[in-house]
């Protein structure tokens, strides 16, 4: 391929998981001058299928890439001459991270430091090299009743995979102060849209209601989460690549707080209305809670709305009824995800959880 016909090549990492996937089917039509190299090792929560209406487009290609190897990693960017980073790839779910915190350390810590690696090393040549980390608020740990994170917010991780991208923001940090990398961060609350893995809370409460299966709500289900439509990430992800100050960190929210209980009781309701039969909220079951569980998190994103003009778009109910709607008719795609090996932990995670019923 003519790599000179594209100014900027980008290597978005983690592309084919939930965020990535979403981010590719936006970015890949809009910026047809840039080339979007997918660098993905296809994990339990990949799915190429998510990419296949953009996988003809000359502007794109996937490469099954392990970011854990540094000699994968080097031997992709030469290829490509990858010039910019949308980092991603990690591993995402709370749950596993307790169960087994040793793959969060490698991909999400050793991952990180080996694209960093290459990306000063590569930016000697190509000075504006860019590099946009994706990350969470679960680095901030937890909040009381009130109040909000802030990009001056201490850091306190209180789960494994919070600590991990804890670790890797710092690095990424640190090689915009030592090396001069011109590194962007953003740290954004819990996403939710089409192509979530059915382990994180919305697309498992779905899929569970639909099979008429126990919804395990943890603990007290008071526990706080900030939803935010995984569009309106994108967008953000979209205007701080391009429009983000070297070396600073923005807080992604859409300032839509909702108690797990409440959360959980509106899909069974949006269910009720769009499937016949028994009132779903019958099925909801409160478990034993997760160990080190975050009551709260809220988002204070003054500073990505006043520098760079980003707002969210979508209401959360009309997203949250948009989302439903798009799992009961991609059932398949639903079910196609609880397979081989996932299957057997899917399973046995589940029984262990229901297990703790209160
Ligand atoms: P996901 O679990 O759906 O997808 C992760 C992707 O990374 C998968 O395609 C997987 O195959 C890939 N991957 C994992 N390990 C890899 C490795 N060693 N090498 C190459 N690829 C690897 O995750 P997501 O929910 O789309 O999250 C994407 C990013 O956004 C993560 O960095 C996450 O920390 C961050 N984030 C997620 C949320 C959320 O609510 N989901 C919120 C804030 C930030
Ligand atoms: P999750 O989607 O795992 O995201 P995170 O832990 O990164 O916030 O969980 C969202 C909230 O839902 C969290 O407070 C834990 C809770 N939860 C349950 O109550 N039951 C479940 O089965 C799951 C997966 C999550």
């Amino acid at each position: 391929m003519n790599l000179d016909a594209y100014r900027t090549r980008v290597a978005v990492t983690g592309g084919a998981g939930f965020i990535g996937s979403n981010l590719l089917l936006y970015l890949v039509p809009l910026y047809s001058e840039y080339l979007f190299v997918n660098i993905d090792c296809l994990t339990y929560a990949a799915n190429l299928a998510n990419l296949s209406s953009i996988e003809s487009r000359d502007n794109y290609r996937f490469e099954k890439v392990d970011v854990r190897n540094a000699a994968e990693l080097t031997a992709c960017f030469d290829k490509y001459r990858i010039n910019a980073v949308i980092h991603l790839a990690a591993e995402t779910h709370v749950d596993r991270s307790i169960d087994g915190p040793a793959e969060f350390i490698q991909t999400n810590i050793v991952g990180t430091f080996n694209l960093l690696e290459r990306a000063v090393s590569v930016a000697k040549e190509n000075p504006g090299f860019r590099f946009h980390h994706v990350s969470t608020d679960e680095v901030y740990g937890s909040l009381g009743e009130t109040g909000t994170f802030s990009e001056q917010s201490p850091f306190g991780p209180n789960s494994p995979y919070a600590a991990s991208k804890a670790a890797a923001d710092h690095l990424v940090r640190s090689y915009h102060k030592t090396y001069g990398l011109n590194t962007v961060t953003t740290n954004c609350s819990n996403n939710f849209g089409s192509l979530q893995f059915p382990e994180k809370l919305i697309p498992l409460m779905i899929r569970n209601a639909t099979e008429r299966q126990p919804l395990p709500v943890f603990g007290d289900g008071l526990n706080v989460r900030d939803w935010l439509y995984v569009e309106d990430h994108c967008r953000a992800i979209d205007v701080v690549f391009h429009k983000g100050e070297a070396g600073r960190t923005y807080n992604v929210g859409g300032g839509n707080e909702v108690t797990n209980i409440d959360l959980v009781e509106s899909i069974c309701r949006i269910m009720d209305q769009m499937l016949d039969g028994d009132r779903h909220e019958e099925l909801i079951r409160f478990v034993e809670d997760r160990p080190g569980h975050d009551r709260r998190y809220a988002i204070d994103s003054s500073r990505i709305r006043d520098e760079l003009g980003w707002l969210p778009k979508y209401s959360f109910e009309a997203a949250l009824r948009a989302t439903v709607e798009w799992y009961l008719d991609n059932d398949t795609w639903l079910e196609s995800c609880i397979s081989g090996d996932y299957r057997k932990y899917y399973e046995r995670m589940y029984a262990d959880r229901l297990s703790g019923e209160k």
